[in-house]
């Protein structure tokens, strides 16, 4: 089996407070997207400004191997600017949203919920007769009635819809019972075979990524998330979790996506510099410390065997190598590994010695670097 990857760094990801990109930014992040592969970009919403119009039309002029797609309310006028954005595409998709739950349709929309009803069925039927490739979201999926879920769904599969989409908006669903409305929704809506199953989540309480995972487990075929984890407040699903996630554990979820792995340190060191949005050392997969070793025993297990504390390689997703990090905690294995690759060739008193030496400094100093060892050796030759 395998899932899709849509991407939404450019829609739901430009929602990062604080980031704004341009038509030149946003292609290169497009273009840098299609070679990693993913199956849809989201390159925008063309109505909410000229500049994100034009720079959905640029991507869907110059980008053809992935579907593009551009976010449009249940309206005619978002639908008909999204259209006029995409309609360049090699593959476009239409986008509409409307949202379901409770909260929203009572304080935000003002609406009832067969008026959201209605305006969905007409929003899909109005994008349908600009494209075939026609995605429906209901917002605020996860804190709606399943039931109600469930009426939308099917009448909106009925007006054309060919992906239906199924977001945690809040981040507020755990994994057990996400995993468990995805299921509820392939088993409850008669004629679901003829839509993919898509799943959306954000990352309030950390657990975007584990519930997109589990709605795989429980049926659903694509999966929307964002280089780095970006999006609105604590972001999106990351999209580097979620390929790498499939990819190393393999042997459980025997689910495939088509990513180019090579590509994803190249992308997130992209999208960082392009966004301004720094990732955290400890981020999984991208951080910096996501391939390093501080400790000895540690570093003394991945000399000997790499896969002792590595469950990937840094070279699947396009780094040369792991890294050893000196500093108080770590051991004479990669001490001397590291002398070794800066050219000293030293016998075991000079050894330790020097070893000596470093963790002096390095009760005194966080991180050792190869200047600092190079210091303590010209110490150690001068006394010799
Ligand atoms: O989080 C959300 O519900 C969205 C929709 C527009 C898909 O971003
Ligand atoms: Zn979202």
């Amino acid at each position: 089996m395998s899932v899709k990857i849509f991407d939404t760094t450019l829609r739901d990801g430009e929602q990062t407070p604080g980031v704004s990109l341009n038509v030149k930014e946003k292609l290169e992040i497009a273009k840098q997207l299609d070679r990693l592969k993913v199956d849809v970009i989201e390159a925008g919403f063309p109505v909410t400004s000229e500049g994100d119009f034009k720079a959905v039309k640029k991507i869907a002029e110059e980008v053809s191997n992935p579907t593009v797609a551009g976010l449009a309310r249940a309206n005619k006028k978002d639908i008909d600017r999204a259209w006029e954005a995409l309609k360049a595409a090699k593959k476009p998709r239409i986008h509409t949203f409307i949202a379901t739950s409770p909260v929203h349709m009572e304080h935000k929309l003002k609406q009832s919920p067969e008026e959201v009803l209605e305006s969905a069925v007409e929003a899909v039927k109005y994008a349908k007769s600009y494209t075939d490739d026609v995605e429906f979201s209901a917002e605020d999926a996860s804190r709606s009635d399943k039931d109600f879920l469930c009426d939308i769904f099917e009448a909106t599969i009925d007006a054309g819809a060919t992906t239906i989409n199924i977001p945690d908006t809040v981040g507020y669903a755990t994994p057990q019972e996400y995993g468990a409305l995805i299921k509820y929704i392939k088993d409850n809506v008669p004629n679901i075979d003829q839509a993919v199953i898509s799943v959306h989540c954000h990352n309030d309480l950390g657990m975007a990524t584990a519930n997109s995972l589990a709605a795989v487990e429980n049926g659903a075929e694509q999966v929307e998330c964002a280089v780095n984890g970006l999006g609105e407040r604590a972001g999106n699903t990351s999209l580097e979790e979620v390929a790498l996630s499939l990819d190393t554990r393999f042997d459980y979820y025997d689910i495939k996506t088509d990513i180019n792995l090579k590509e994803i340190s190249r992308s997130s060191r992209l999208v960082s510099h392009l966004t301004g949005v720094q990732v955290q050392p400890n981020k999984a997969i991208v951080g910096e410390n996501a391939f390093a070793h501080e400790s000895g025993i540690h570093q003394d297990g991945v000399i000997k065997e790499r896969t002792t504390y590595e469950i990937m390689d840094a070279q699947t997703i396009g780094l040369k190598e792991n890294k050893m990090v000196l500093g108080k905690l770590s051991g004479r294995h990669a001490f001397k590994q590291r002398l070794e690759e800066l050219g000293y060739d030293l016998t075991q008193d000079e050894l330790n010695s020097a070893f000596k030496r470093f963790k002096d400094l390095a009760d005194r100093k966080k991180k050792i670097t190869n200047l600092d060892l190079e210091a303590i050796m010209e110490d150690e030759i001068s006394q010799v």
